[in-house]
């Protein structure tokens, strides 16, 4: 792959490089694709200092294509590098996509284990029961940007026998002396479940178990990962398939997790109710990792697959989807709760404080910013616009959030919240994450203005409370001098 193949194959590439950094869409304190397309993290992980974020990825293409996994590295979540893109789709066993997986550090290497994509197009299949392979390969590297050999692991003749062609997305971890890998799957009866494999050395994997909630809830779940948690265990998942109620599983698929009692010795997995990560509308396949401080920190990919709402906006400059900022897990009543990671205050800049009353009505230029409201009185109902058609409100115990035309199909996500008591917002050129009492609740949703020039205000009287207002600055991004994914590769 040299320099002429490319233009010969990709002749628009430097230019959807150069029109996706010139969109005035384009985010400014968040990881999006280079030029292109971008949906889970991937392989998240510290190692010697360094984090590493890796992310399904379509450089050619602002639509579904056949996945790489691109690379982003930064030691401070501030300052960011474009690296090569990490894993290619270069083998019979992920000819048509390296999928999801994770990383586990171990002896000064790390262990990657993802899925490859295999779509058979010989016949017509219906790719549930027949038609694809979904092979669970191993890879290492001793340092975080040369892969070395590809070894296939698992492939449909390991999973169990009443599996559908669906099983992916394996999260590895370390417990009670073994590894274990979770697989994400959808059996032959089309109920979503957790495959549970296990190891003594990381190279053979026997199965062990499978996790499954007391009643069906969705046909497939992707993404699963386990952890624990100021002694409790978690297991995150995105269920397909949920039935939407009043208040809960908008979205046409589910990102969430279980309150789950992993009893390995007695191969039982005891899950409790399961709860949404997110309440907006554009979040999902999150992937967590503990860093060399002991924090668990979850990314979020800001999209939604097959949802009906539209990104066109960015797709006519060549790049579509981001990742949501990352979030420190902590627990809280047995349930989780999220954060932004406490880096992103170096981006704060202009600083205002004082009570709603006085707040007014405030402007920035190009809808970069951080507000925290905190009320005095709980359950008193609160309309707050973000932007000319973008309201938070609450009223009789029901958050909302609610987008006019700059939503592009986005409308409105609601709440049961029995008290507000405060609400965190950032907000970046086309996007806004809503942390509800400091973190039981988020809402994270993409927006796209026609203007970035925008005013934010309090509707209505009487309100009593205070602000604290920060403009923020972005992220610094040093880019790939040589784009081109591969070039260099033999
Ligand atoms: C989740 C997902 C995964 C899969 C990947 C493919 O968004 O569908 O299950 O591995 O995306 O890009």
């Amino acid at each position: 792959m040299d320099r002429e193949w490319y233009d010969r194959n990709y002749p628009n590439y430097e230019h959807m490089r150069k029109s996706a950094k010139a969109d005035p869409n384009r985010l400014r304190f968040h990881l999006m694709p280079p030029a292109g397309w971008m949906n889970d993290p991937n392989g998240l992980c510290q190692f010697q200092g360094l984090y590493h974020i890796y992310f399904q990825y379509t450089p050619f293409l602002a639509g579904w294509g056949t996945k790489l996994w691109g690379h982003y590295t930064t030691d401070d979540w501030i300052h960011f590098q474009e690296e090569e893109p990490f894993l290619f789709p270069d083998c019979e066993w992920d000819q048509d996509g390296v999928y999801s997986g994770s990383a586990l550090v171990h002896d000064g290497e790390i262990h990657y284990f993802y899925t490859g994509n295999v779509k058979l197009t010989d016949r017509t299949y219906d790719y549930v029961m027949k038609g694809r392979e979904q092979n669970t390969i191993h890879v290492k590297s001793r340092d975080g940007f040369h892969p070395e050999e590809k070894h296939l692991v698992l492939t449909h003749t390991d999973y169990p026998a009443d599996m559908s062609k669906h099983v992916r997305d394996p999260k590895v971890f370390y417990r009670e002396g073994s590894y274990y890998m979770l697989l994400g799957a959808r059996d032959e009866q089309a109920r979503g479940c957790a495959l549970l494999f296990s190891s003594p050395d990381l190279n053979q994997w026997t199965y062990f178990d499978r996790i499954v909630p007391k009643k069906p809830f969705g046909y497939m779940w992707e993404c699963p990962d386990f952890f624990e948690l100021e002694g409790q265990g978690f297991l995150t998942v995105c269920p397909q398939g949920v039935l939407a109620e009043e208040y809960h599983y908008q979205n046409v698929y589910q990102c969430g997790y279980f309150p789950a009692k992993l009893d390995l010795a007695n191969h039982c997995c005891q899950l409790q109710e399961f709860r949404e990560l997110d309440r907006g509308f554009d979040f999902y396949a999150a992937q967590s990792f503990e860093d060399a401080r002991g924090r668990r920190i979850l990314i979020g990919w800001m999209g939604m697959p097959d949802a009906d709402y539209d990104n066109d906006v960015t797709v006519k400059q060549g790049w579509i989807h981001a990742m949501a900022m990352p979030r420190e897990l902590r627990v809280r009543n047995g349930r989780l709760i999220q954060a932004p990671l406490e880096e992103m205050k170096s981006l704060r800049k202009i600083e205002w404080c004082g009570s709603i009353r006085e707040f007014g009505i405030r402007k920035t230029e190009d809808c970069c910013f951080e507000m925290r409201v905190d009320l005095m009185e709980y359950g008193a109902s609160m309309a707050l616009w973000l932007r000319e058609d973008v309201c938070l409100s609450y009223e009789g115990q029901i958050l909302s959030l609610s987008l006019g035309k700059s939503g592009h199909g986005r409308g409105r996500r609601s709440i049961r919240l029995a008290n507000l008591q405060n609400c965190t917002i950032f907000s970046d050129t086309s996007s806004l994450e809503i942390f509800i009492n400091d973190g039981e609740e988020v809402i994270t949703t993409r927006v796209y203005s026609e203007a970035l020039s925008q005013s934010m205000w309090f509707e209505g009287t009487g309100l009593a409370g205070t602000v604290v207002f920060y403009e923020l600055g972005g992220f610094e991004v040093r880019w790939k001098e040589q784009p081109y994914p591969g070039e260099f590769r033999e």
